[in-house]
């Protein structure tokens, strides 16, 4: 059994009409406020006059981060570093999906950093800093809410690498999964492909786990393999939405990762699609996961994704584990493409072969070794099969 530390301090005011208590927890970190923002959608919905007139009611100074990019680029965390220094801000309100809160949460951290923020993210310079961040979610999807990692985009190099540090993890969260009404089918469908693919990285681990903890993976999964293809056909289901939510904040909080010791698969090949392409990282994820649950499938790994078909999909138990593990990944493969409408093959994205080889070396070398050291090792030539798989 491995030893950990259980610490996830991340207030979390849970459902709707509890902005009352935005202004006061803000206020707790001081007065100049610098609210970090996407395309605008915060005002579409009309959670940005809500959230200005918490923060007039309570008496703070307000600034403005807006325009934040998803898949957000390192050049707005810069931005909104060069705010925080030059207006000596208190406190950051991230208001919007992942990619906001990820900015955010380098421009908390850039704050105390002279060079440019990219160095941040590639541990070129420590993280020694980084201000309070309370957030307002708009979007289950990345957990960005409960985490202190974010990940961040530099289109010069075609680069998107994630970072964290405890630092950066909220000190609040408004979940009302009200505000989550307007994500569109396509983006509703996309992060909870991530929270499905979130679990799945956890789940699949070859350092072992706790049975309490699989049995908490296994009912997040069946969550939002329930729950996914409701919220994309009735996107103000709220029944959907919350169970949606709260899933998306404890798939990777650290919660159920308290066991496990080892680098996640998916993650880091998505990120070279969304830094060569753009992609929403969702769909990405919904494209890779089947392939590399193929890819890795043996004997060795049957009885796992068999334990996984029986527990999430239902799969007969009576079955050979070979064969309950195949139906598994066929299930995983219709709750994407069929019930979420997700698509199926990069070709269909206009995305050929061209930089797969490069692609393949960056997820290897992401966090600094040459090979990912995932449920099953990969060499950059089994990444680039998994890609051609995926076409
Ligand atoms: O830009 P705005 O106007 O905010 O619009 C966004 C954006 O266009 C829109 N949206 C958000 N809430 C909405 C809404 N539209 C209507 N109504 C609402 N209530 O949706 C679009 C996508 O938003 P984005 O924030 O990019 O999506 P998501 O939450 O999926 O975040 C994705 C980013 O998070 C990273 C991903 O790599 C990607 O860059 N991740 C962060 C992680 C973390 N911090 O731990 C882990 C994840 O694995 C992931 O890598
Ligand atoms: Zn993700």
């Amino acid at each position: 059994m491995f030893k950990f530390t259980y610490n996830i301090p991340t207030k979390v005011y849970f459902g709707g009409d509890q902005l009352s208590n935005l202004g006061p927890e803000l206020k707790k970190f001081g007065k100049r406020v610098l609210l970090c923002y996407g395309g605008g959608s915060i005002k579409k919905i009309g959670l940005y006059d809500k959230i200005v007139t918490e923060i007039k009611k309570a008496g703070l100074e307000l600034f403005e981060l807006s325009g934040i990019e998803p898949n957000p680029r390192v050049t707005s965390v810069n931005r909104g570093a060069q705010i925080c220094k030059d207006e000596n801000i208190d406190v950051l309100l991230a208001v919007g999906g992942g990619s906001v809160i990820d900015c955010t949460k380098f421009v908390g951290a850039g704050k105390y950093y002279d060079g440019d923020a990219w160095d941040l993210v590639t541990r070129k310079a420590p993280i020694t800093n980084c201000l309070p961040i309370v957030t307002v979610l708009t979007l289950a999807a990345t957990g960005s809410e409960m985490d202190c990692g974010g990940v961040i985009t530099n289109l010069e190099t075609n680069d998107k690498i994630g970072m964290g540090a405890s630092i950066m993890r909220p000190r609040v969260s408004f979940l009302d999964p009200a505000n989550t009404y307007t994500v569109s089918p396509y983006q509703t469908a996309c992060g909870s492909a991530d929270i499905f693919s979130h679990l799945v990285e956890t789940y699949f681990n070859p350092t072992g786990s706790m049975f309490m903890l699989d049995t908490f993976m296994e009912g997040m999964m069946k969550t939002v393999v329930k729950y996914a293809p409701v919220a994309v056909a009735h996107p103000k289901n709220e029944e959907a939405r919350a169970n949606l939510m709260w899933t998306s904040s404890w798939a990777i909080n650290d919660f159920v990762s308290a066991c496990q010791r080892c680098t996640w698969s998916c993650h880091p090949m998505e990120h070279q699609l969304s830094a060569y392409y753009d992609i929403t990282h969702g769909l990405g994820l919904a494209i890779l996961t089947p392939r590399w649950m193929r890819y890795v499938l043996d004997e060795t790994t049957a009885e796992r994704f068999r334990n996984f078909a029986v527990s999430v999909f239902g799969v007969d138990p009576t079955l050979p584990n070979m064969e309950a593990a195949k139906a598994g990944i066929e299930a995983v493969e219709k709750f994407l493409f069929e019930d979420l409408k997700l698509t199926k093959t990069l070709t269909e994205l206009g995305i050929d072969k061209t930089h797969f080889t490069e692609m393949a070396d960056k997820a290897c070398h992401a966090k600094g070794g040459r090979v990912l050291k995932g449920y099953k090792h990969l060499t950059p030539k089994d990444v680039e099969a998994i890609y051609e798989m995926c076409l």
